[in-house]
């Protein structure tokens, strides 16, 4: 069967950076941008133009540095909002604008005191006037997670009338379980007229922890565009984490799905996005975090000696992680990190990498008096390992 591309949509510079505290410059947004493009990703979100002047000024520059990415923005379902995006986006080779309104009952009855025919109207206008101003139109349902499905169905139906090429069903509250996300798009793909004649997005916040898996859920159902970004930044518990999308895509071969990404671009361009955040990645993160690729536990570590495949499913190299101090070292790149559940094979290994080749009898010697030391400290150091051998 043929893989399925799974378009990778890139919300890193809209959702990512409207965390408080995110804010990038826009020269930091270019190198960010640009740096995108070269990990494959297939669009990129730039801003919400309307929102500020320097967000319309940013998307103009990211228009003029991007070749060959696509490169999107966000607007309201509002006239002026989508005229400023048309503007922001007129040097774009590949532009999108994104458009879109709440739908669910809360955002309906709270938010705009409106009704379903009202927004049905909102909807099917913003798209058609959008159309005006460039080809491809994303139509965005907030909240669709917590839409009724008979209601987003006549929602899909109208903005596909109107033009749009994308129709991007948000997870806006992270509510939803894989099963129920998966199956509100299995039921829009079944009962949309000309459902066919655009692209299903997945847009999941991780309000529940849920984010990754309600993408991938989507996917499994017909979706073909995943929204995320890097390290999950976004609002509130953020959003889809881009490299655990990549990743899973990746490893897990019966999904039968691929994706652009270049995934030894992973880990850099994480570090990229936190430094000039300033959004610190947890150690345990998946795939990125620095404890992705360290082995503490004597078991593990003594299995990972063995065999890296025991313990690891991706290769650090895989992803970028470079860890090692060795430059001709190409294989195993995962630190093998030195404490008081560490054991002797650990210790050898430590050591071997320090250029001392020790013997059983030695290692005997030196075991006990290591772990003394590594019950006092967290963690054991090289310096540490050459004071333990002087001293003996
Ligand atoms: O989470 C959300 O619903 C969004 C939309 C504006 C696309 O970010
Ligand atoms: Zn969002």
């Amino acid at each position: 069967m043929q893989q399925k591309q799974i378009i990778i949509f890139d919300t890193t510079l809209r959702d990512g950076e409207q965390v408080p505290g995110c804010q990038l410059n826009e020269q930091e947004k270019i190198i960010i941008a640009k740096n995108l493009e070269l990990l494959g990703v297939d669009i990129i979100e730039a801003g919400f133009p309307i929102s500020s002047p320097g967000d319309f000024k940013s998307v103009i520059e990211l228009s003029k540095n991007l070749s060959k990415t696509r490169i999107c923005c966000l607007t309201r379902a509002k006239k002026k909002d989508i005229e400023i995006a048309a503007q922001s986006l007129r040097y774009a080779k590949h532009p999108r604008i994104h458009t879109g309104i709440g739908t669910s009952e809360s955002h309906i009855k709270n938010k705009f005191q409106s009704t379903e025919e009202k927004i049905l109207n909102i909807a099917y206008e913003a798209v058609k006037y959008a159309k005006q101003f460039v080809e491809d139109i994303e139509f965005y349902a907030e909240d669709a997670g917590r839409t009724d499905k008979l209601f987003l169905a006549k929602v899909c139906d109208q903005v596909i009338k109107a033009g749009a090429t994308v129709i991007n069903l948000p997870d806006t509250t992270g509510y939803c379980l894989p099963e129920e996300y998966g199956k509100k798009i299995k039921f829009l793909l079944e009962n949309v007229t000309n459902i066919d004649q655009v692209t299903l997005s997945t847009h999941c916040h991780n309000d529940l922890g849920l984010a990754t898996a309600n993408s991938i859920e989507g996917i499994k159902q017909g979706a073909r565009q995943i929204e995320c970004t890097v390290n999950g930044i976004g609002e509130r518990a953020g959003n889809t984490p881009l490299e655990e999308i990549v990743m899973i895509l990746k490893k897990k071969k019966e999904l039968n799905c691929f994706t652009n990404i270049n995934t030894k671009m992973l880990y850099p361009i994480s570090k990229l996005v936190s430094k000039y955040t300033g959004m610190v990645v947890q150690k345990n993160k998946a795939i990125i975090g620095n404890n992705a690729f360290s082995h503490s536990s004597g078991i593990h570590q003594d299995g990972m000696l063995k065999n890296s495949e025991t313990y690891e499913i991706i290769k650090p190299t895989e992803v970028g992680y470079n860890n090692s101090e060795d430059q001709n070292e190409e294989e195993n790149k995962s630190s093998i990190v030195l404490t008081a559940r560490s054991g002797r094979s650990a210790l050898i290994y430590r050591y071997k990498k320090l250029g001392y080749e020790l013997k059983k009898k030695k290692i005997d010697t030196i075991y006990p008096i290591f772990l003394k030391y590594a019950d006092k400290k967290k963690e054991i150091y090289d310096e540490d390992l050459k004071e333990i051998l002087h001293n003996i």
